[in-house]
């Protein structure tokens, strides 16, 4: 446990924004992390102390320096708690990366979360806004997850209940933002697969794989394949996955867009409303009438030219260039559509 003083921070975010913080460390337990913590408590009365806990730096926007302590969460292990018929209960440390944690389930024929396949960051903040894709969530994987309470410097249990979790939502995101720390999760796998396969391509991809009969593995590959050819590799371009959420609009609203957009892509809910697909409402506007922001790039920031929903950076680009691209992204959706985009990205 070593305090880093001054540190760039652009290792760390996987949109690669080189910001820097006044005091860095990463922790592997829940006594350093609390040692940490202590230790920055305010000074003086006028200054409040700032802690920002990363995971995999996955889903945050850097628009400034962070001026207090980022802490970095490396707990890390795979524990088998609990089995019965149908279900193996693991418990998983929050700093484990998330695909890592996916491969492992498959190699060990645990079900439930091959969908789940290379999304960034780590296991500690796949709760926070329940991350999903292809037709599941982490919501139908999860049993329970243990957290710090900064304030009162306990351990609290939160069950599937506790969390409230929503469409890119939970308590971390509302009543309990800032005040817990989240170091271990558990959930609930199936022995046996049940197969998620009729969302977007998945089954046009396993066939185009040749693939005769179902596997987890199968499944997993086809997943990696669809996300490869449409998201950035955070690797190569800095970006944070889906930077704005798929608006919900009541069906009334929805036959009046589809009137005048005969092209809108949008899904039915369960509660009568109807999602729109973003980027295709962002595909469908630009910087000037008759252009799209999809692949528009100025300076090192743009619009990913095979998925609108997500800005990236080219190398560069400062996290006030993105910021205020989106800004102009959400500006241009309105005025077209009178849809307000909701930002999924953190910003910092
Ligand atoms: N579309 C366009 N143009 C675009 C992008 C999308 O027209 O540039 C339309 C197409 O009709 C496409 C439809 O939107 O068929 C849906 O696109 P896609 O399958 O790529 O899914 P999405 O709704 O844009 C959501 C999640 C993704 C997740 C995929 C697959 C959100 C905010 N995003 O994207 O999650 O991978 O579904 O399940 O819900 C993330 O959260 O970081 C993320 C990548």
């Amino acid at each position: 446990m070593e305090l880093q003083k001054n540190i760039s921070i652009k290792p760390y975010n996987s949109f690669g924004i080189n910001v820097y913080a006044n005091l860095f460390a990463t922790f592997n337990s829940i006594d350093e992390l609390s040692e940490l913590l202590e230790f920055n408590q305010p000074q003086t009365t006028n200054r409040k102390p700032q802690t920002l806990i990363l995971g995999g730096g996955s889903n945050i926007l850097f628009t400034n320096n962070f001026d207090g302590l980022v802490l970095k969460n490396e707990i890390k292990f795979i524990k088998e708690i609990k089995e019965d018929e149908h279900h193996i209960y693991v418990q998983v440390g929050a700093g484990e990366n998330w695909h890592q944690f996916v491969l492992h389930c498959i190699k060990k024929g645990w079900a439930g979360v091959e969908n789940l396949s290379l999304i960034p960051g780590n296991v500690g903040a796949s709760p926070m806004q329940n991350i999903g894709a292809y037709g599941v969530e982490l919501k139908d994987v999860f049993y329970s997850l243990e957290a710090w309470h900064i304030h009162d410097k306990k351990m609290v249990n939160f069950t599937l209940n506790d969390c409230e979790f929503g469409y890119r939502d939970s308590v971390f995101k509302r009543k309990y933002k800032d005040q817990f720390v989240i170091t271990d999760v558990t959930f609930r796998l199936n022995r046996i697969p049940e197969y998620h396969i009729s969302y977007g391509a998945i089954g046009q991809e396993l066939e185009k794989m040749g693939v005769k009969g179902l596997s987890l593995q199968a499944v997993s590959q086809a997943i990696i394949n669809i996300r490869s050819s449409k998201l950035p590799d955070p690797a190569k371009i800095g970006n944070a996955g889906s930077f704005f959420k798929n608006p919900e609009i009541s069906s009334s609203q929805f036959a009046v867009l589809s009137s005048q957009f005969p092209g809108i892509v949008g899904y039915n809910l369960p509660n009568g409303h109807v999602k729109l697909a973003a980027g295709w409402l962002i595909e469908q506007c630009g910087p000037e009438n008759g252009t799209s922001w999809k692949g528009f790039r100025r300076g090192d920031a743009g619009c990913h030219d095979k998925q609108a929903l997500v800005l990236v950076n080219y190398g560069n680009a400062l996290g006030s260039e993105i910021y205020n691209l989106s800004e102009e992204i959400l500006q241009t959706v309105k005025e077209k559509f009178g849809v307000s985009l909701e930002r999924e990205v953190n910003i910092s």
